[in-house]
């Protein structure tokens, strides 16, 4: 378990539910990611059977700065889920979701629905600092939830005691769609004096390289743009524009590897076909390909479509 360098603009491989599992964790980390989160976790579920949870929050062996994320507002079971997280030596944060927008989250008043009551976000907050033996306390957050406050939500997270912010670019009403304001994030991170990550939309090595400079983050934060195209981590290490895609089928095989060994085989091979999706997303002939790998569900048949498939290209 290492600190994180922010003076070494470090990357993060932002929490997707349903895709920042520990294979892709691990893959991601391969290629240099230097910040991981787990797949939210929601406090009421971990209190309630924390064994399920804790198989979704196992570290990958190479993950050195590893973060659980929480969703949650109740603060006495916010306490009880920290406190089995102190339990956990594999972390070395917690980071609370102020950002998630989806209907049953909102309606316990947990992820993005909690920057409409700062000052019970900063009791969390504060809440979260006090009771973690973790290194780090950290918040993902939105500019706001209906009306952009990105300036406000960063002081009442830096002012709470957090040790660092990474900020998704749209308010809760912008979902995942609407333009994302990096100027919005700039304010923000010009507000505090805490590290900040930036997020949203950063999908190439070019657009990465100019958001940290715009937005004079420490850090960029990036999700689906690692989705099918983990390699971005070792570009922006390694300051490389163009990679070499000849080793994808390399990446792609060992992918569908570690998902056959962390999950049972045919669960593992179907979970795999939407990073097959996204590897296979920019070559010709991926439509076909993705009908074909859409009825396969044995690991050896979904092995060979691979080899097939990426040695053509
Ligand atoms: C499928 C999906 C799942 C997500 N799951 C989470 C999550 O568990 N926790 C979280 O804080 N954000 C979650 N997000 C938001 C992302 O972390 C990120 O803020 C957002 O997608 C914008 O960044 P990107 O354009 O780099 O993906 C999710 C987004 C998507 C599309």
């Amino acid at each position: 378990m290492t600190d994180i360098d922010f003076s070494q603009s470090p990357t993060a491989l932002a929490p997707l539910a349903g895709f920042t599992d520990l294979p892709f964790r691990y893959i991601c980390k391969k290629f240099g990611a230097d910040v991981t989160f787990s797949e939210m976790i929601s406090v009421n579920a971990l209190v309630r059977d924390s064994k399920k949870t804790f198989r979704m929050l196992k570290r990958a062996r190479n993950e050195d700065r590893y973060i659980a994320q929480i969703a949650g507002s109740d603060i006495k079971n916010i306490i009880k889920a920290v406190e089995i997280l102190n339990d956990m030596e594999d972390i070395i944060g917690i980071d609370l979701n102020c950002g998630c927008p989806v209907p049953k989250i909102i309606a316990q008043d947990a992820g993005s629905s909690l920057l409409r009551d700062l000052a019970h976000l900063a009791k969390i907050i504060k809440t979260v600092k006090k009771q973690s033996n973790k290194r780090y306390t950290s918040v993902k957050t939105r500019i706001g939830f209906n009306e952009k406050t990105p300036e406000i939500i960063a002081k009442t997270i830096e002012e709470a005691g957090a040790d660092f912010i990474s900020i998704h670019g749209r308010t809760r009403s912008g979902g995942y769609k609407a333009p994302i304001d990096y100027d919005a994030i700039r304010r923000a991170k010009e507000s505090v004096k805490i590290p900040v990550f930036a997020n949203g939309d950063i999908t190439t090595y070019e657009k990465a390289v100019e958001i940290r400079d715009f937005t004079k983050c420490e850090g960029v934060m990036i999700g689906r743009g690692a989705v099918g195209n983990p390699w971005i981590f070792y570009q922006l290490k390694h300051n490389q524009k163009n990679i070499d895609k000849s080793l994808i089928k390399q990446v792609v095989l060992e992918h569908l590897q570690l998902m056959r060994e962390f999950y049972a085989d045919n669960m593992g091979v179907i979970l795999f076909r939407k990073h097959l999706h996204a590897y296979s997303k920019s070559f010709p002939e991926a439509a076909a390909f993705r009908h074909k790998i859409n009825a396969v569900s044995n690991a050896d048949e979904m092995r060979e479509e691979i080899e097939r498939f990426f040695t053509e290209q």
